[in-house]
């Protein structure tokens, strides 16, 4: 096992970006962080993590999956922070993280696809998406001769203003995040499926009187509202307008672990 690449994702813009890289990298193994044995990339050179920007950094579940990883020092390190424009100070962040570890993050690429965030709008118009597809493409062939050739040096940051305001966000909103589902809602079209029980990476879904639940421990991957085929689970007052979004290329049965 050469290369390894570990994968985050809610709406499949990961899973995708993580699959093309690791056809770019020659039969790169692709995991998900979700459950993943911290000891599986044992014998890699290699090692790649993909997952999307949440609040301008890394998202709980990857902070955590990241600690219990066994890093080495002479292990080649890379990644894809994929996010909606603003990939701000999220690499940066890793490559110290890394490095607190005695590791370091060789390379690391902003991959810019729509954007999954629903209580800020849909995903834009299919023209728009299927430009930034093309040019997401395009990068993560880049990205693969990068990481093919060993190079590093290369860490993607938004700029310096960015950084600076949304790093404080970052750290004061972090601790919110698990209640945050107290936004979540559901209408009458719900029937009771369970998709979004099982899609839930979080395990914080239940079905109580028929209705989804929210058990305050969300990760905010909006996998649930964002899968939901009745269109049923709402977040605040503006979601009923707006249109959801996960990727084309990617199926339910891909997300669910
Ligand atoms: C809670 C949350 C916070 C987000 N914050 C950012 C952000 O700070 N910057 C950004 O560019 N995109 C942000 N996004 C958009 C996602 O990073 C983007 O849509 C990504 O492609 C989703 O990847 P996924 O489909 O693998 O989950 C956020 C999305 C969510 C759900």
């Amino acid at each position: 096992m050469k290369t390894v690449i570990f994968y985050y994702t809610g709406t499949g813009n990961s899973l995708w970006s993580a699959r093309l890289l690791a056809e770019k990298l020659d039969g790169g193994k692709l995991l998900p962080m979700k459950g993943a044995d911290p000891f599986l990339a044992g014998d890699a050179e290699a090692v790649g993590f993909v997952f999307p920007v949440h609040m301008w950094g890394i998202p709980g579940p990857v902070l955590r999956f990241l600690e219990k990883l066994t890093l080495k020092p002479g292990i080649y390190y890379f990644a894809l922070a994929v996010n909606a424009g603003q990939v701000s100070r999220t690499l940066i962040q890793l490559s110290r993280l890394l490095a607190r570890r005695g590791a370091k993050l060789a390379a690391g690429f902003g991959i810019v696809l729509p954007s999954n965030y629903i209580p800020w709008g849909g995903p834009g118009p299919e023209e728009r998406r299927n430009e930034l597809f093309r040019q997401a493409r395009e990068k993560i062939v880049e990205a693969g001769g990068f990481f093919t050739g060993r190079r590093s040096g290369l860490i993607e940051r938004g700029p310096l203003w960015q950084r600076i305001v949304f790093s404080a966000i970052y750290k004061l909103s972090f601790k919110q995040v698990p209640k945050m589902d107290k936004d979540f809602w559901c209408d009458d079209k719900c029937n009771a499926c369970g998709i979004c029980v099982n899609v839930c990476p979080a395990k914080n879904i239940v079905l109580a009187s028929g209705k989804p639940a929210w058990q305050h421990h969300c990760e905010q991957c909006l996998a649930c509202i964002q899968w939901c085929p009745q269109v049923s689970i709402q977040y605040g007052k503006k979601t009923p307008a707006y249109e959801r979004y996960h990727h084309p290329e990617v199926q339910l049965k891909d997300v669910i672990g």
